[in-house]
């Protein structure tokens, strides 16, 4: 018998550890032969710790469970949920580059490779590196972090760049609100992150990577930690990458809890070891990137989905989503909401479809107010606008953007100035300081937010001509999107930047 337990950090959050102990010494206790592995996470987060039982005919999914469970879980007389796989959340998905995600133990090479790992990996290694950026090109694929631009175009520029050394950084500084694609990505399936990087290594003349992750995320940097030793015994990393004559080598640099870190230049400074603040751009750090030499800077999820468009070709990938929003997308649903976890689907469905189907409306049964999707820069979407489907330009044209894609629940009682208020202070709090319109607009949009709360009838024309300014004037998304769920919040939402007005009077 085969139980798996994820070791993903929110499954543990809510106790899998200690059911997988009490599993264990149930088992032992009954002298029965089991194997409990410990995988990733399938992205049900209201069903964790959940648990998977294969006696031989699938796996069968158990969840929540709490550790007195073990002994009716071992005796096959507890409540399942059928075959995982079948799980409604589960099966309307599409899973590319989370196929393997709380699947495999994340640290086996040999599951890896048997789910069609490394496939792509060999596949890239008989290319040259202009046929690697074309195979990237020709898929469509887009930055995941949130600005969408096309990944094969930056590898181009980094590819024709002249430069002694390049880099590969990635960018695992998950910072915006309600995401945890990057995380459980680490933490279920690295080495499709390492695949990945390796591939961007032989595509654009890089021989080094570095993965810098928030401090926040120590499960993902052991994890990854690991992997990284793994993957350097099995020779996919070191100076001949599976017999090739290629080197690539690869290592984790860990963040030290700025939001702004998150943004390119930031993360570059912070990653030579100096102060995370924002650098102009031009140079692009395509051209002058890591210790002033051109470097690919991609997230998490834009390069763990490199091995699965060598593995089953650029053309498969592009034939998913809608316009130029190719592929799939990991969305992650979290607030208010019943069904919380990461969707992986084509870009094209409708908002809508996420919220009150697939997340199954809010956790506390009423009305959706508001969502917020792209994380703390991202803006508020209404119901009425729940008919835009889930895609970059269609979510610009609605007065949004997809970021990171997080996707965050609000109900009935969600007070918006409030949240306007919370952006603003987020903006002033996690300001780098190196522009005007960010470090003072962030600070006057809370005073002048606190204005409209007290029935101050001038501060709302104040509050947009500073939104404006921020948005133009500021260096860096930090403060020129901060404009997005402020403004959004009380063009959507006006009756709660007016009652407070009308109780003032
Ligand atoms: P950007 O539009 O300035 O740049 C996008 C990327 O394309 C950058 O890597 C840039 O260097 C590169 N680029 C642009 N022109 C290029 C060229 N000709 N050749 C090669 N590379 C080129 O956007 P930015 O400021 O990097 O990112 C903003 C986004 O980040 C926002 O949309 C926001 O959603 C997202 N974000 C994500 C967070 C997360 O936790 N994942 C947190 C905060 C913001
Ligand atoms: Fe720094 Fe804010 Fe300016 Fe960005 S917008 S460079 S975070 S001060």
């Amino acid at each position: 018998m085969k139980i798996y337990v994820p070791l993903d950090s929110v499954a543990k959050a809510l106790g899998a550890d200690q059911v997988a102990d009490a599993l264990a010494a149930e088992a032992a206790r009954r002298g029965l032969d089991v194997e409990i592995i410990r995988n990733g996470t399938r992205g049900m987060i209201w069903l964790e710790p959940l648990v998977e039982i294969d006696r031989g005919d699938g796996r069968i999914g158990y969840g929540p469970v709490t550790p007195d469970q073990a002994p009716a879980l071992l005796d096959g007389t507890a409540d399942s949920l059928g075959p995982v796989e079948a799980i409604p959340f589960f099966a309307r998905q599409t899973r590319l580059t989370f196929a393997r995600c709380g699947v495999i133990d994340p640290l086996s090479l040999a599951e890896y490779e048997a789910q069609g790992g490394l496939a792509g990996l060999r596949r890239a290694l008989q290319m040259d590196a202009a046929e690697i950026v074309a195979e990237v090109k020709d898929s469509g694929l887009r930055g995941r972090g949130g600005a969408g631009f096309p990944t094969g175009i930056k590898w181009e520029t980094v590819r024709s760049a002249p430069g002694t050394r390049k880099y590969i950084v990635c960018n695992a500084d998950e910072g915006d609100s309600g995401t945890f694609a990057d995380r459980m990505l680490m933490e279920g399936d690295p080495y499709s992150l390492i695949e990945g990087m390796v591939i961007a290594g032989l595509g654009t003349g890089a021989e080094r990577g570095f993965v810098y992750i928030r401090s926040e995320y120590p499960d993902a940097i052991a994890v990854l930690g690991a992997a990284l030793d793994h993957a350097r015994a099995a020779g996919l990393l070191g100076p001949d990458v599976l017999g090739s004559g290629r080197a690539f080598e690869l290592e984790i640099r860990v963040g030290a809890g700025a939001y702004v870190c998150g943004e390119e230049t930031s993360l570059l400074n912070s990653l030579e070891g100096k102060r995370g603040v924002v650098r102009a751009k031009p140079p692009l750090p395509a051209l002058e990137g890591a210790f002033g030499q051109p470097t690919v800077v991609n997230n998490v999820i834009s390069l763990a989905t490199v091995p699965v468009i060598f593995e089953k070709g650029a053309q498969h990938y592009a034939n998913f989503g809608l316009g130029r929003s190719k592929g799939t997308m990991p969305i992650q649903i979290a607030g208010n909401v019943r069904y919380g976890g990461l969707f992986e689907t084509a870009f094209g469905m409708p908002l809508g479809e996420l919220v009150n189907e697939i997340g199954g409306g809010t956790a506390s049964g009423r009305p959706v107010k508001a969502v917020q999707v792209g994380g703390p820069l991202g803006a508020y979407f209404a119901p009425a606008q729940f008919d835009t489907p889930f895609g970059y330009e269609e979510f610009d044209g609605a007065g949004g953007l997809i970021g990171h894609a997080g996707i965050v629940v609000f109900d009935d009682r969600a007070d918006m100035l409030k949240l306007a208020r919370f952006a603003m202070e987020f903006c002033a709090v996690e300001s780098c300081g190196k522009c005007t319109p960010c470090r003072i607009g962030a600070v006057r949009g809370v005073e002048t937010l606190d204005r409209i709360a007290r029935g101050d009838p001038a501060a709302a024309d104040l509050l947009t001509d500073l939104c404006e300014t921020m948005k133009i004037g500021s260096l860096c998304a930090l403060g020129g999107f901060t404009p997005y769920p402020v403004m959004s919040a009380l063009r959507l939402f006006p009756d709660d930047f007016a009652t407070r007005k009308e109780a003032a009077e």
